[in-house]
């Protein structure tokens, strides 16, 4: 157990006290429903242990990026419709960024805040890596604690930093380098394997000189991937095969034609990286079978299009039948995980995509600060 952070134990008695709970309802909606409810349920344990102490539980989160402006199609409502089936009598305050004060912590937004609650509980471990008025403000005020999602999401993702079983194998895909160079290097600290599959995969090949035709490449990152290579080359590992579209393909409209083929590292003039190809599907599966701890974040290829998704079926499948103690870092990696049916099969699926891999880089987040009382706010 790695939690630096006041639990609901540790609150004072919260029987008969009105409880502010920051939570992170930020889920997908689209035409006004919800498209996927796991971030509110996620937060039901911690929900149902206030009630149980007797707590009033006023709930709220942020939706969406409306920019400090009210902006009815970022409302809370269908969240707030969704909350009351699953919590009847808690209540939910509107979102949290239709005032500018949330996102510049501005402290008399804080103040407006806290005011007539007793306690403060941050169960938003999604949103806990922003230093927002909402999840730095209210400890400075308020007895304060972590529920429980935030507390477990911190056991799981430091204990990869401290004690991992070994092999611990992390797994990474998504599109840019330059958006998980931090991660990356944090994770060579940790890991046995670093395994990179996804568009970001073609930045390392080109590094090692191989062509990349039209996919994915981060000229001004190949020069950094080149020494992550020298220096840890023995531990990341990169697909030795690839799946490419054809010149004239599109992605997501296989009626536009355009060949599929599998080819080597590299890939042909005018063609475009779409998925790692089967051979690394194997070899990936193989070596997250014979780990003992995985991390996965970020899809292997373009899942969405079907004719692109067998390398990250092919990780997700790994991932969820491997003896292995597995976590997934939230986002598309999750999304993955629900479109294959495999979401039960992983042992920690985190509810939050930036704010995980920041904690793996870090070891802290601005909201556990807060909640252990070390957050300094750098104005006033
Ligand atoms: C998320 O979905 O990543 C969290 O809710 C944080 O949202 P943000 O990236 O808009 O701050
Ligand atoms: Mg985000």
């Amino acid at each position: 157990m790695v939690t630096p952070v006041p639990l609901l134990e540790d609150l004072p008695p919260v029987a008969g006290v009105r409880v502010l709970l920051r939570a992170d309802f930020n889920v997908p909606v689209r035409d006004g429903e919800i498209v996927d409810d796991l971030r509110i349920r996620a937060a039901l344990p911690t929900i149902r242990w206030l009630l149980d102490q007797g707590a009033e539980v006023v709930a709220c989160t942020h939706l969406g990026r409306p920019k400090g402006k009210v902006d009815p199609a970022y409302s809370v409502e269908p969240v707030r419709v969704r909350l009351a089936e699953l919590a009847p009598g808690v209540e939910l305050l509107e979102n949290l960024r239709y005032d500018p004060g949330e996102e510049g912590n501005d402290p008399a937004f804080v103040a407006r805040l806290v005011d007539g609650f007793g306690a403060y509980v941050n169960d938003a471990f999604g949103a806990s890596h922003r230093a927002h008025a909402s999840i730095v403000g209210p400890p400075q005020f308020l007895p304060s604690a972590a529920g429980r999602l935030l507390a477990r999401e911190v056991d799981v993702l430091l204990g990869l930093r401290t004690d991992p079983k070994r092999p611990f194998v992390a797994v990474l895909g998504g599109s840019k380098v330059s958006d998980k160079l931090t991660v990356i290097e944090a994770l060579l600290d940790v890991a046995d394997q670093l395994l990179i599959g996804g568009g970001m995969c073609f930045t390392f090949l080109a590094a090692q000189g191989h062509g990349v035709g039209a996919s994915l490449c981060e000229r001004d990152m190949v020069d950094t991937c080149g020494s992550l290579l020298e220096r840890h080359g023995d531990r990341l590992v990169l697909p030795s095969d690839i799946t490419a579209l054809g010149p004239g393909g599109k992605l997501m409209d296989p009626a536009a034609g355009g060949e599929v083929r599998q080819v080597g590292t590299t890939v042909p003039d005018g063609w475009t990286g779409v998925d790692i190809g089967p051979g690394t599907a194997a070899d990936f599966g193989d070596r997250i079978t014979e780990a003992r701890t995985v991390f996965w974040n970020g899809p292997m290829g373009v899942f969405e299009d079907p004719r692109f998704e067998s390398g990250t079926r092919a990780v997700a499948h790994a991932v969820a039948d491997t003896r292995a103690f597995t976590v997934v870092g939230g986002g598309d990696s999750a999304a993955a995980l629900a479109q294959f049916g495999l979401d039960d099969g992983v042992d920690h699926v985190s509810t939050g995509g930036g704010a995980s891999l920041e904690l793996l880089e870090q070891g802290d987040l601005p909201g556990l600060a807060a909640l252990r009382g070390d957050w300094k706010d750098d104005h006033g």
